[in-house]
């Protein structure tokens, strides 16, 4: 089992990003696999350093900004020193739109602010434009997750 104690975790305004996470739960439960789904508005960054392996989905707001309700997790992760997340092995999911300037902006800085505090991303991070509302980079994200995970 390569992704132990994945934590499953969603920052959304709208449900999407909640409701991509949770699918990709029930899809990870299916296959046995040790996985908890988190909502980012109830967590600190104090929980993130303790946690091993992480997939989030996150949209973007106002002009690259984070949903409104993680906003205080994410203002945090600025402040992480080098080191801090050595332990966390991550990918995110980015949603977004391509008709803004700042197209999917907390997704890329949160993985920014990640890969500086000692993070290292498991996937490289999928970026969903719901311009095109076009999925198969996540899909191809999936298979290769799967084709490791278990
Ligand atoms: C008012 C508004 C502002 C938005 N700002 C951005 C943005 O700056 N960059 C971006 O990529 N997408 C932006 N979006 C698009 C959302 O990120 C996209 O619709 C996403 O799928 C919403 O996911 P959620 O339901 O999980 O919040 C914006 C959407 C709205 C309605």
């Amino acid at each position: 089992m390569k992704y132990e104690e994945l934590k499953i975790a969603f920052g959304t305004e709208t449900g999407t990003s909640e409701s991509m996470a949770s699918d990709f739960h029930e899809l990870c439960k299916q296959r046995s696999i040790d996985s908890e789904l988190v909502d980012l508005s109830e967590y600190s960054i104090d929980h993130l350093k303790s946690w091993k392996n992480l997939v989030v989905f996150v949209s973007t707001w106002g002009e690259g900004d984070p949903p409104g309700d993680i906003e205080d997790f994410y203002c945090d992760l600025e402040d992480l020193e080098e080191g801090e997340l050595s332990s966390l092995s991550f990918s995110i999911i980015a949603l977004g739109d391509s008709a803004y300037e700042e197209f999917c902006g907390c997704g890329r800085k949160m993985q920014e602010f990640f890969e500086k505090a000692g993070a290292k991303a498991f996937l490289p991070r999928v970026e969903l434009d719901a311009d095109d509302g076009d999925e198969s980079s996540f899909e191809s994200w999936k298979d290769d997750f799967f084709a490791v995970a278990i």
